[in-house]
């Protein structure tokens, strides 16, 4: 399938899925990277990788419903058959969400329905958490709260501080789970029932 990546960050989650496809265990094709960030560092990893970019910055509109039409046009232009949220820092209104509807997938660093928006690992250690991790779910209006493809979990240690934390999330999480969660995805192992639940191997 085409998918269309979106960024705002350094990108570790696309570089990850760049590779599980360079590697041949993921079948897709990125068509497009784009992000909310002009100067995102993942962009620079995406030009490296030949793959086409674009940055369209929110200042340009005057609210948040004119930015997200305009980047759902930009991306629907690429044709994608999925829509992956790879690090995207932006909330996405039903502007953006309705024309792809069923077909975006975010990953989020937490065990959903767990820590639902920000400063996720500061609020696992906080907590006194004894396991933290992250979630591939589908992404629908209400943030963080769609329906859970995968999810992967690691026990937190007595000196993690909130970056040990969130960069072993990512590196042992979040790297492998994404490109997991796609495949299950891409190749239906994982689908979406009419009342929006995901069910796994056709299991209804
Ligand atoms: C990751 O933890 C991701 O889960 C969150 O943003 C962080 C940075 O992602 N949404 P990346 O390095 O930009 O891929």
């Amino acid at each position: 399938p085409r998918i269309v990546v979106l960024i705002s960050g350094r990108g570790r989650n696309l570089e990850a899925i760049h590779q599980a496809i360079e590697r041949g265990e993921l079948n897709a094709k990125i068509v497009l990277v784009a992000s909310n960030k002009t100067r995102a560092p993942g962009l620079g990893y995406a030009r490296l990788a030949g793959l086409p970019t674009v940055a369209i910055a929110p200042r340009a509109f005057a609210d948040r419903e004119s930015y997200d039409t305009a980047l759902a046009r930009r991306v629907a232009a690429a044709r994608p058959d999925w829509v992956v949220l790879a690090g995207f820092m932006r909330v996405l209104s039903d502007a953006f969400i309705a024309p792809f509807a069923g077909r975006i997938v975010n990953i989020h660093p937490s065990l959903l329905p767990k820590y639902k928006g920000l400063h996720t690992h500061a609020r696992a250690l906080a907590a006194g958490d004894t396991h933290h991790g992250a979630s591939v779910h589908l992404v629908i209006p209400a943030l963080d709260e769609g329906p859970v493809v995968r999810q992967g979990r690691i026990r937190i240690t007595a000196d993690d501080t909130e970056q040990t934390l969130a960069d072993r999330v990512l590196d042992r999480i979040e790297r492998p789970l994404y490109a997991a969660a796609l495949a299950d995805l891409f190749e239906a192992r994982v689908t979406a029932g009419d009342d929006g639940a995901l069910y796994r191997d056709g299991n209804r």
